[in-house]
């Protein structure tokens, strides 16, 4: 006998659970997309996501396709290939941002241990080599589950003139983005993760300065042209360049009205309370967080990453759990086995926080890694109690 797929409950950073009303949305029927109800949908979508990016609604383009589409999309359509990116890779998504650069730019890698901080001395000595064109960083490492110093990053490619591109795709709906003032030339997000939408869709929010380059790129992508999809975007009959994935963007219109009806701060507190419910579980068994923080850096608000207890293998825990029905993530690449991690992402509840808390507590237990149960409950209702 085996647990039914809509009895797990999804607890990986994305895709996550998708709420039944953002499901239904995607049953209504097809329309033209370069009409007035499309463009209404397209409006209504950029002006939340303005919200949360905390930038201008004609910012806002969607494309169809999922996060790293974006991403290509922000590297590609602002560098051409004798462009100098700085590609600052802490984890596995700063890596991919690297891989990305040296196919669209000149990549000028900074690279840290997966799971350390930024160190921004180590950025500006790059800056002060000179002739960075562009920045690219994670903002939320989900790979290690840290939140690197975006605001910091942003003063320094302004003091240095150069672009900065901004990965949120696993913050943005679940922490604080301030895209203006932050400096940040473009950011792209997935609708998979702290929106609680089907995966599928990139929202990408790019300044006007950014769109000014881009006409100068003569290499810019063909589909993943982001200078394109402003345009597009930005007419009086709101549109893509290319047929859009309709259905989805139906859904992502549900979610940011969910997003609306709970309330962007509240959802940001909300995420803020479960990861600390998480940390605080874990601190009360004595497993021990994986990213090690300096000042300027954070545990990712909507993400956790512990290391392996000794002696057990990440991918053990991730299974007995995925037995008991609860789907958490193990490491990537050579971190695997060797971290676990839990997502609190989106439409994630403190209910699904209580359910995994214990239910890892549980496993830890069988697997000889705690000597009882029952410790991690108070801890977890204690940290979400103002969400109750
Ligand atoms: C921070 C970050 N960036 C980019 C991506 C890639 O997004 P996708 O898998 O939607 O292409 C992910 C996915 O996990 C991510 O967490």
């Amino acid at each position: 006998m085996s647990i039914r797929t809509d009895e797990k409950l999804l607890m990986m950073p994305g895709p996550v659970t998708v709420p039944s009303r953002v499901l239904l949305a995607m049953a209504k029927p097809m329309i033209n997309h370069r009409g007035k109800e499309f463009s209404a949908m397209y409006g209504e979508i950029q002006s939340v996501s303005a919200e949360l990016f905390n930038t201008k609604a004609d910012n806002i383009s969607v494309i169809s396709g999922s996060g790293t589409a974006g991403m290509e999309a922000a590297i590609g359509s602002l560098n051409n290939k004798t462009d100098k990116i700085l590609a600052i890779d802490n984890g596995k998504f700063g890596q991919r941002f690297k891989k990305l650069a040296g196919k669209y730019g000149t990549v000028v890698p900074l690279e840290f241990e997966w799971g350390q901080s930024v160190d921004l001395g180590k950025v500006e000595e790059k800056l002060e080599a000179g002739d960075i064109k562009s920045i690219a960083m994670i903002h939320n490492e989900s790979s290690t589950a840290i939140r690197n110093p975006a605001p910091e990053v942003g003063k320094l490619a302004k003091k240095y003139g150069a672009y900065f591109i901004l990965d949120v795709v696993s913050s943005l709906g679940g922490d604080t983005i301030l895209m203006d003032e932050w400096g940040v030339d473009i950011a792209v997000t997935g609708s998979q993760k702290c929106l609680a939408a089907p995966p599928g869709l990139s929202i990408a929010a790019v300044s006007e300065k950014a769109a000014e380059e881009m006409k100068n790129i003569t290499t810019r992508p063909y589909y993943l042209d982001l200078l394109a999809y402003r345009n597009s975007a930005t007419k009086e009959l709101k549109e893509t360049p290319y047929t859009p994935a309709v259905s989805l963007f139906y859904a992502l219109q549900e979610a940011l009205r969910m997003v609306k009806e709970e309330g962007i701060q509240n959802r940001i507190n909300r995420h803020y309370l479960m990861t600390k419910a998480v940390r605080d579980s874990m601190a009360a068994i004595g497993i021990e967080m994986f990213p090690t923080l300096n000042q300027y850096s954070a545990y990712s608000n909507t993400v956790s990453a512990m290391k392996a207890p000794a002696g057990v293998d990440g991918e053990e825990i991730k299974k007995a759990l995925g037995k008991r029905g609860i789907i958490i993530t193990g490491g990537q690449d050579h971190l695997k086995g060797k971290i676990f991690r839990v997502g609190s992402m989106g439409a994630t509840t403190p209910l699904n926080i209580m359910n995994t808390m214990t239910e890892l507590e549980f496993v830890l237990f069988t697997l000889g890694v705690i000597e009882s149960t029952g410790a991690v409950d108070d801890f977890a209702s204690e940290a979400m109690k103002d969400l109750y």
